[in-house]
């Protein structure tokens, strides 16, 4: 799959956001090592601590439908931004538990601007479990 494809389904996916608070939709859309497609939008909450960003929706949408943690192929991420949406350090943390270091990660904005980076490059330094006592992941 082409990454315009992906980023083409995370922008329907954002078109789903539910963003009463923000008013900022995103889209995000996961390729899996099988080739499915999982989708995620921002979902927000009044409490505001709460909210889900698309990125972390598709994500653990995938963990729970049964994807492999660490197998998929690459994530797309999409938002109404002057420059290429820029995942928040909440999602880059999920990111490096779930995905590998290396996996693309396509950020996009509506006007077509798209930057392509990994997981690694979005957090240098990240804390894994490598660094817990024991250090074993499942
Ligand atoms: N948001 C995302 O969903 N992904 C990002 O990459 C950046 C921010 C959401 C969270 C919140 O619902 C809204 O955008 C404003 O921060």
């Amino acid at each position: 799959m082409q990454p315009g494809e992906l980023i083409e389904m995370a922008r329907l996916a954002r078109e789903r956001a539910y963003t009463p608070y923000s008013k900022f939709q995103v889209g995000s859309a996961l390729l899996d090592s099988e080739g499915r497609i999982h989708l995620g939008c921002n979902v927000e909450n009044a409490a505001f601590g709460p909210t889900n960003c698309a990125e972390r929706t598709a994500l653990h949408r995938a963990i729970a439908d049964g994807v492999k943690p660490r197998s998929f192929q690459a994530l797309a991420v999409i938002g109404d931004t002057a420059l290429p949406i820029t995942p928040c350090g909440v999602c880059r943390q999920v990111m490096i538990e779930l995905c590998a270091p290396d996996m693309p990660v396509y950020m996009a904005n509506l006007q077509g601007d798209i930057a392509r980076t990994t997981v690694a490059e979005l957090l240098p330094g990240a804390f894994t479990s490598h660094d817990l006592d024991g250090g074993a992941s499942n």
